[in-house]
């Protein structure tokens, strides 16, 4: 079951968000392993790749805040399609979470549309313990 102040963080999030350009809202939200939440929305730029993921803002604000594991994300849009993680940010979520982290996939209002693993959003992945010998 998501965490109801996870997905709450989420929602407030992407009120934040700042999406001119692709008028795509989203928010996503972390708890760290001391059970600390961390919120972040997309952030566009008007030279285009230069924006932001909600989730890398979540990342940034769990690593300022000193957490270093991620045990359950949410993300928060609207839409007929869901609102997964897009490749990078799989990847960013991969370097703090483990195949079992739990990923909650939520409508604008917060309610789970689908929760997956990182494992089945990125199967056979390449993480930190890869580089150790
Ligand atoms: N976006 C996110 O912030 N997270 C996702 O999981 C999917 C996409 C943003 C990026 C861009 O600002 C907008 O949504 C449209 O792609």
């Amino acid at each position: 079951m998501a965490d109801g102040s996870l997905i709450a963080a989420a929602v407030a999030a992407r009120g934040k968000a700042y999406a001119p350009y692709s008028r795509f809202l989203v928010g996503a939200a972390v708890k760290d392993e001391a059970g600390a939440v961390h919120s972040g929305c997309n952030v566009e730029n008007a030279a285009y790749p230069q924006g932001t993921c909600a989730e890398a803002g979540a990342i940034a604000a769990m690593v300022l805040a000193g957490g270093r594991r991620i045990m359950e994300a949410v993300v928060v849009g609207a839409g007929e399609g869901l609102v997964t993680p897009c490749g990078g940010c799989r990847q960013k979520l991969r370097e703090f979470g483990s195949a079992d982290l739990a990923i909650h996939v939520c409508d604008e209002t917060g309610r789970v549309r689908k929760s997956f693993t990182l494992g089945e959003l990125l199967p056979a992945s390449f993480g930190p313990e890869n580089l150790s010998s």
